[in-house]
């Protein structure tokens, strides 16, 4: 069995403030140093990268109020992961960070440039989350009634990405001659106007500073929508799933990596990543019992489970009783599509759809030793890439994995013990 790899996925926001082990993070945390103590956690743990995920809004789709959202803390407060990034590439050497920023909001030429920077001052380990964005609310944060349709922003992102690369490319690798004896520092000629006028952007080039030292940052996508999945295998180094059983993993990996080869790439230029939350105690029995903790329904993990899933497809869940049946729900959404629809999936009423997939992401139970085990069956089935863990970054639930899990995952040659590269993609393809 090959090595996997190991990412974590969360945002520049609160960690759980008001559990038992939350100590002070949930006062503190917009300072930025937490960020920065599990960053380096998951460094010393050989991790691939941090994903930080981003929104532009505070939801009020659930009952048309900002009650839920802010109540529990979910899409707001939430500070801009980009700006994070170089704290966290200063206090790091080798991890990949990756950091959100929207195809809908962003103009190319500014997200090229950010990035570019991004890569030169992180040394080549910056990677960049492209979402086209959900929410009609976040659209109005930036001048537009609504967000263009499902397809559309597809289209845009396709356009946007497309641009952005060749902006990257506007500088030949070896531009920056640095001649003393003729006293040339850039080669013009190596230097390239790409005059853009497409159908959605338009951008002159060239940019305003050298290529970066990955000539592309990572990109990451997280789209499960055919149209998504055609555009993660179009463009992405990396993608994130959130499924529930080894099967739907097994089914979604070949299926990117299908539509890879279709279009001529390497299926094995790209890694998919699934999305998972452990439970670990020092016994089997501590584990389970923690567990069920854990997937015990009450009414504010049931408020919670809606007010998200309202949040990324604006369809208020509060409008229905817990025990409507799915059956009878007709809803759609401009939003996210694949998340929408798996929701759905799981299952009959309301309450149990929400149940469920406040659940989904716990796949694996037990100690250390066991769930290195189970993860390592899983890839097996599935047939590789990798885990992104998410959940609580407090230290405690973090320590669990990063000198727990993940050197029991070591001790079974599943992940890595030390970085081949300085880079990020190349520590990405390096298996
Ligand atoms: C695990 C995961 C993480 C995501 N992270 C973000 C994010 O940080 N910001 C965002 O706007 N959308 C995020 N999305 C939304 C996706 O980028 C995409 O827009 C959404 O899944 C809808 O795509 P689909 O209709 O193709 O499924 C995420 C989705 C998933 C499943």
């Amino acid at each position: 069995m090959p090595m996997f790899h190991l990412g974590w996925f969360t945002n520049f926001s609160n960690p759980p403030w008001n559990h038992p082990w939350a100590g002070t993070e949930g006062r503190d945390w917009p300072r930025g140093d937490a960020h920065v103590e599990f960053t380096r956690a998951l460094e010393r743990a050989c991790f691939d990268y941090v994903m930080l995920e981003d929104s532009s809004m505070v939801s009020d789709a659930y009952e048309g109020s900002m009650r839920a959202d802010l109540k529990h803390g979910l899409y707001a407060p939430k500070h801009d992961p980009v700006v994070l990034a170089p704290l966290l590439a200063a206090a790091t050497e080798r991890i990949g960070i990756v950091a959100t920023a929207s195809t809908s909001f962003y103009p190319p030429w500014l997200l090229a440039r950010r990035f570019a920077t991004l890569d030169h001052i992180s040394h080549g380990r910056i990677g960049w989350n492209v979402v086209t964005s959900s929410e009609d609310r976040a659209a109005q944060n930036h001048g537009m009634d609504a967000l263009p349709a499902h397809d559309e922003r597809y289209e845009r992102a396709d356009e946007f990405v497309d641009v952005v690369g060749r902006l990257w490319d506007s500088w030949e690798p070896d531009a920056l001659v640095l001649d003393r004896e003729r006293g040339v520092y850039v080669d013009h000629e190596k230097v390239h106007v790409l005059d853009h006028r497409g159908k959605h952007f338009a951008t002159r080039g060239p940019l305003n500073l050298t290529r970066p030292p990955q000539g592309r940052p990572v990109l990451c996508q997280a789209g499960g929508s055919p149209r998504g999945r055609d555009f993660a295998a179009r463009n992405a180094d990396t993608v994130l799933a959130m499924l529930s059983d080894p099967d739907e993993m097994k089914e979604y990996r070949d299926d990117v990596r299908a539509r890879m080869v279709a279009i001529g790439r390497n299926p094995d230029d790209c890694k998919i990543m699934f999305i998972t939350t452990p439970v670990l105690g020092d016994t089997e029995e501590e584990a389970r019992a923690k567990a069920e903790v854990v997937r015990t329904p009450t009414e504010t993990k049931i408020e919670v489970s809606l007010a998200h899933m309202s949040a990324v497809s604006e369809v208020d869940f509060a409008a229905f009783d817990l025990d409507t049946p799915i059956a009878d729900l007709d809803v759609r959404t401009n939003g996210h599509q694949s998340s929408l629809a798996s929701f759905l999936r799981n299952g009959s009423t309301v309450r149990e759809a929400a149940i469920a997939s406040m659940n989904k992401v716990l796949h694996f139970v037990g100690t250390p030793e066991s769930v290195a085990e189970q993860m390592g069956e899983t890839m097996e089935h599935v047939g590789g890439d990798g885990f992104l863990f998410t959940g609580n970054i407090g230290r405690r639930f973090v320590g669990g994995i990063t000198e727990g899990l993940v050197p029991a995952l070591q001790r079974r040659g599943l992940t890595r013990t030390a970085y081949t590269h300085e880079r990020f993609r190349d520590n990405l393809l390096d298996f």
